[in-house]
Parts: structure tokens; C-alpha cells; sequence
């Protein structure tokens, strides 16, 4: 997951990408060696209920296959092959999951498996080739048809079951799968997020003992040096060809922009925020309120935080999982930029402390809702400001 089902964020992440593209020469840091980053130990965190809607799924069935306008488009982007073609193409994401699969053929052997939201039936082509009894792929939107499709030229139809329609609606054939297999992540690990759907699923059908993958998934913090960014980003809007523009500065501030951060923009460590156990957890585990301590690792400013997360599938023979942060090859999920209204003069060893509030938001459930408190003490730089975030 991690791309874009709302039509609005779809056009504002092609119009990120080609931003993007434009700078990465100078600015960005591409294609390095993926490495875990699992440096420290969360602190704390405190829960709260969310109340995750399903509307991702909202598919126009007047008009099936491939005759499609953009209106349906619209509404039902995972109906379109080039989502689930930059999804197949992050190496990151997908060789993972198939590394997970073929290396690991002993946890799938003579065993069954529902795949939530199966799109093209990747996960489910490799589960089946891994020796599973029978597999159930569950696909919301008509890109189930092109699943069916592929499971038959692959002949693959008598282990795969392309079923149509959304998890929370769909009659599977069996009581129990011993394997919820998925990839669920989206923007800031949370946004737009299908979680809600793989533990409606976990609850629905997992066997006692059975396995999710991938069954943990932790969210991170550092902070950054962005001197460049931010004043093409948000200063722009103070004078716009001579025009006061600052309004939407204010709103620019609140978006937390998705793109990728050159590791040598990092000022602080690198700190854990949360770990949620996919097995285990309720829905309202992804509402929580998390402390942090950033320490500078140099003197220098800093301009935004940047969060990201990875995942990690400790089932396997060897724990295998992929990490979405800024030291890592990077994947279509990049990081999640937020600026903070104030440049922070930090000093080596200085600590930016603070927490932050995670939350679905109320009336969009798929939207999230961020509130950062933090302070700085140090010798150059009081300050001390809670910034309200909305990913959407
Ligand atoms: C991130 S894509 C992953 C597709 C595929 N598993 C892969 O790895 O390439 C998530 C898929 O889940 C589907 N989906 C989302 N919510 C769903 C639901 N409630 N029921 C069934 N499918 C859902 C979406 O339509 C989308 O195709």
C-alpha cells in the first residue's frame, strides 16, 4: 500500500513525484543498500479507540473490465494497472515479500492462506508457488478481474481463488486460513490505511495459532536540516510575484509532504516511536500519544522531523522485514516531511524532546491526524511549540 486511493492525493503525489524528479539529482539520495533500522528502544505509549471507515473500496460496478473513464478512476484507483505497476516495481516491498515466501516455504507447505487486498494476485502467485494447500485472494476493486486472469495464465486456478469484493463483506468458502498473508502500509505507515481490514480479517478467520504477514510494524522520528526545501515549500507563499500568498503557507504547514530525504540531511538519531504487533493489536492501538528525545549528532539547524517506518516478518527462519527510512534504498512510501514553524539553532548533544499524537481523524477515518509537541533548551535556541499535522 502506501499509494494513493483518494483522487485528490493521487494528483498531488504525481505532481510530488515530478517535484521530485526535478531535484533528485542535486537534493536526493537514491538506490543505497537497504539496512534494518532498528536502533533504539521505544519509550512509552498510550492507546486510544480510532473508527476506521471502509471507503477505499468504493467500486462503480455499472461499468466492469476495462471499459473505465476517469470518473471511475476516481473513485476506484486500485482499479488502474499503473498503481500495481509502481508497486510491483518497488524492489524494496515486493522481493521482500517474495524473499519472505520462497524462503520460507516450510511455513506455507500444504497450508491456507487468505490474501487481503490481492490487487494484480502478486502475493498469492507466490504463495501458491511456495507449496500452499489452497489460497483465498480477496481484491475490492475490479483489478480482481485482471487477478483472475493472471491466475489462469499462470494455471495456478486450482490453488488460487480470486473472490471479489471487500473483506469485510465477502462469504469465504472455508471457516479458517492458517496464513493471513497482505501489504497494508500506507503513507506514515497509517495513511489511507487497510490495518483495520487485515485484523477484521485476523479476527473473522485466523486459525488459533495461525501467522500474519508481516506481523510487526514500527513507526520512527529524526529530524532534519531542510533549509532549501522549506523555503521552495512554505516561504514561497510569502511573496508570490510580489503577492502576500501567506494563507496557504499556513495550510502547506499542515501538510506533512511525502518525499525522500537525503541521509545527509539527518542532524539527530534516529528514534523508535512505536512497534505495533499486527497478531495482537486492536484497531484503537493506532491511536497513540509517544515521547521522544532527539539528540543532535552535530551543530546545525533544523527545519522539519521526519517520520517513517518499517516492517518486519519475525516468523520467518531469519527475520526479514525492509525499512522505509532515509539510510535505506528507497521505496515508493519515501519519508514523511513536517516542518516546524521555527529553525532550530541545535548544538552536538543537544536534546529536542517531545511527543507525538497520532490519531485517525474523525471525520475521515482514512485521514490522519498529527499533533507534535516539542522544546528545545540549549544555548543558542528556547523554544518550546505544539504544531497540529493532517495527512490527507
Ligand atoms: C497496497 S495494494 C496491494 C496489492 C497486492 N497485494 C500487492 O502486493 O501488489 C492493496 C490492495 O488492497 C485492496 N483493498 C483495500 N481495502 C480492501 C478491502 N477492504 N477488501 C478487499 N480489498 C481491499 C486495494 O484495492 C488494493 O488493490
Amino acid at each position: 500500500m502506501g499509494l494513493p486511493r483518494a483522487p485528490q492525493q493521487q494528483q498531488q503525489q504525481q505532481q510530488k513525484n515530478k517535484e521530485k524528479s526535478s531535484v533528485s539529482s542535486n537534493n536526493f539520495n537514491h538506490h543505497q543498500d537497504m539496512d534494518m533500522n532498528f536502533e533504539d528502544e521505544p519509550i512509552d505509549d498510550t492507546t486510544e479507540s480510532s473508527n476506521l471507515e471502509d471507503s477505499m473500496c468504493d467500486v462503480d460496478d455499472s461499468n466492469p473490465g476495462t471499459d473505465k473513464t476517469s470518473a471511475d478512476y476516481y473513485f476506484d484507483s486500485y482499479s488502474h494497472f499503473g498503481i500495481h505497476e509502481e508497486m510491483l516495481k518497488d524492489v524494496v516491498r515486493t522481493k521482500t515479500y517474495q524473499n519472505v515466501i520462497y524462503q520460507n516455504k516450510f511455513l506455507f507447505k500444504d497450508k491456507v492462506v487468505l490474501d487481503v487486498g490481492a490487487g494484480t494476485g502478486i502475493l498469492s502467485l507466490f504463495c501458491a508457488k511456495a507449496g500452499a494447500r489452497h489460497v483465498y485472494a480477496v481484491e475490492c476493486s475490479h483489478m480482481a478481474d485482471m487477478a483472475k486472469e493472471i491466475v489462469e495464465a499462470n494455471r495456478f486456478s486450482n490453488v488460487i481463488t480470486v473472490l471479489k469484493g471487500k473483506i469485510e463483506e465477502i462469504v469465504l468458502p472455508v471457516a479458517q486460513v492458517d496464513i493471513i498473508i497482505s501489504e497494508w502500509m500506507g503513507y506514515f505507515l497509517l495513511f489511507e490505511n487497510m490495518l483495520n481490514t487485515v485484523l477484521y480479517a485476523r479476527d473473522k478467520w485466523l486459525v488459533n495459532g495461525g501467522i500474519v504477514l508481516p506481523d510487526k510494524a514500527s513507526l520512527h522520528l529524526t529530524a532534519i536540516e531542510d533549509a532549501e526545501y522549506k523555503q521552495d515549500k512554505i516561504e514561497f507563499w510569502n511573496n508570490v510575484y510580489g503577492f502576500d500568498m501567506s494563507c496557504i503557507k499556513k495550510q502547506a504547514m499542515m501538510e506533512p509532504l511525502v518525499d525522500t530525504v537525503d541521509q545527509n540531511q539527518i542532524v539527530t538519531n534516529c528514534q523508535l516511536l512505536k512497534t505495533m504487533d499486527i497478531s495482537k493489536m486492536t484497531p484503537g492501538d493506532a491511536s497513540f500519544t509517544v515521547p521522544f528525545k532527539l539528540v543532535a549528532e552535530r551543530n546545525d539547524y533544523i527545519h522539519a522531523l521526519v517520520a517513517y517506518f518499517d516492517v518486519s516478518f519475525t516468523k520467518c527462519h531469519k527475520m526479514t522485514g525492509f525499512s522505509t527510512g532515509p539510510r535505506s534504498r528507497s521505496t515508493h512510501w519515501k519519508q514523511t516531511v513536517m516542518y516546524l514553524e521555527d529553525v532550530l539553532t541545535i548544538c552536538e548533544g543537544e536534546q529536542l524532546v517531545g511527543s507525538m499524537s497520532v490519531a485517525p481523524n474523525k471525520k475521515n477515518p482514512r485521514d490522519v491526524d498529527i499533533t507534535l509537541k516539542y522544546s528545545l533548551n540549549g544555548q543558542r535556541c528556547l523554544v518550546s511549540r505544539i504544531q497540529h499535522y493532517k495527512m490527507r
